[in-house]
């Protein structure tokens, strides 16, 4: 039986630590810390689990986070919990830069983490800028595309102001016309959605947008399908992923898309000030940068980091979080996340009262749960769940859709899952007591 410090050296990620040099027993930033190098007693291939529900690998896991005492976290949607070796190699990188200044933008570093981060995602390095949240990779697409007034954009009612935030403001500059349309929650499938995008695109249309997944339901949207549908109707499609990221096992490639920004401090739990944006090689040159000049072909999509001061500590620190996504694998992540939520899916079907706002199909829902509770507002279920459980989840609001988000992650147990089955089981049950005041929740 391995002990918890050599599960831990297994993890030790780091700016070239990467899956190959985890299996090799290299931890290059332990050894630049001058600390001993111990060769981990597994390989980065022992690591796998057997399966989502090998429940003695997913403790150890759980064991690589400092989530506070008595707390039961299910809020990966806003942000999740920096795991041990993030936070550490943060730390060492905070230190090293407060202690000697000389080399505080370590662009070389930065670049092996683009490296990383693209081979993580099925892009080139060149296609790849590190940006510091998912805004502003939605905001360097189309801040940077040469619009005319009365070209139009499609995207859905269920848009994150991050992801449309940018084109609302192009519409007032420049001129060009947001086409929304609407989605069912749920959708009944892949032809349905593809075909209202399809049905919105007129002559001026020049780009879709949309959502890989939207931030109040969870839909998973049928990216791959509206990107075909986009090249083959001339046009460009540009993707919020903000969610999916560090929760999917993405191929940015295979996708197809032309631009897909996305969260550091979400799913890939690297803490604030972290984003990733592709920009497909082939379509940057139609992308002004953001800020600064207007850049070099040769430096890709480095030409989209002239923003001067970042958060290098932290962006740094992405190489021990995607080491430590590969060391898991990205397609256990994505089964373990899945298999929680569906679990909580299940459970919440069973309760009368209960109404799900996300689908049960797995091609249309992944780690994240919408629900409300006959017609408790949600702030008093969110409170009533908290109180009595101290479980957090988080309240969401679009249009006319309210309800409760609760959020399944790699460091979740099923235990936890089904104690929020119960807290909601409760509150439904109860439902009179917690209707216009939270003060009685227990
Ligand atoms: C779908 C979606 N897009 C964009 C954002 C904004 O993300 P960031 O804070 O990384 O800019 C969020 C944040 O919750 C989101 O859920």
């Amino acid at each position: 039986m391995q002990s918890r410090r050599t599960f831990l050296r297994g993890f030790s990620g780091g700016v070239v630590a990467t899956g190959a040099a985890l299996a090799a027993g290299r931890t290059s930033l332990a050894a630049r810390g001058g600390e001993q190098v111990i060769a981990p007693t597994l390989s980065a291939a022992n690591l796998k689990p057997a399966g989502p529900l090998d429940e003695a690998y997913w403790w150890k896991v759980r064991s690589q986070f400092n989530i506070i005492d008595g707390m039961t976290f299910m809020n990966n949607g806003t942000e999740g919990p920096v795991p041990r070796v993030v936070l550490e190699a943060n730390e060492r990188f905070f230190r090293e830069i407060a202690e000697n200044p000389s080399n505080n933008y370590r662009r070389e570093e930065i670049d092996v983490v683009r490296g990383e981060v693209a081979r993580f995602v099925g892009a080139n390095a060149d296609e790849i800028a590190l940006t510091r949240s998912t805004t502003e990779g939605m905001n360097i697409f189309t801040h940077g595309l040469d619009w005319k007034a009365g070209d139009e954009v499609i995207y859905c009612s269920h848009e994150h102001g991050g992801g449309i935030g940018c084109i609302t403001t192009m519409a007032k500059r420049a001129g060009i016309k947001p086409v929304v349309i609407d989605i069912p929650s749920p959708p009944q499938s892949v032809d349905q959605i593809v075909g209202l995008y399809e049905k919105a695109i007129t002559p001026r249309t020049r780009v879709i947008m949309v959502s890989h997944m939207t931030y109040v339901t969870g839909l998973v949207t049928p990216v791959k399908e509206l990107a075909d549908l986009a090249h083959r109707r001339g046009l460009l499609i540009s993707v919020d992923g903000a969610h999916p990221l560090g929760m999917m096992d993405l191929d940015f490639k295979a996708m197809n898309v032309d631009h897909y920004a996305a969260a550091g401090q979400k799913w890939l739990m690297c803490g604030t000030g972290t984003g990733v944006c592709y920009i497909k090689r082939d379509v940057q040159d139609r992308i002004w940068p953001l800020m600064g000049p207007p850049g070099d072909p040769k430096d890709g999509a480095k030409k989209y980091e002239a923003f001067g001061q970042r958060d290098v500590p932290s962006a740094l620190g992405m190489s021990a979080a995607v080491a430590l996504q590969t060391a898991i694998g990205k397609q256990n992540v994505e089964a373990r996340a899945r298999a929680l939520s569906t679990r909580f899916r299940t459970g919440l079907k069973g309760i009368p009262g209960v109404k799900m706002w996300t689908s049960e199909d797995p091609r249309f829902a992944a780690g994240l749960t919408l629900f409300s509770v006959r017609d408790v507002p949600m702030a008093n279920v969110q409170q009533a769940i908290l109180n009595r459980d101290r479980i957090y989840i988080r309240t969401m609001t679009t249009g006319n859709l309210n309800g409760c988000r609760a959020a399944t992650h790699i460091y979740n147990m099923p235990d936890e899952v089904d104690r929020l089955i119960a807290s909601v089981k409760h509150v439904a049950e109860n439902a009179s007591r917690y209707m216009t005041t939270t003060a009685q929740a227990r």
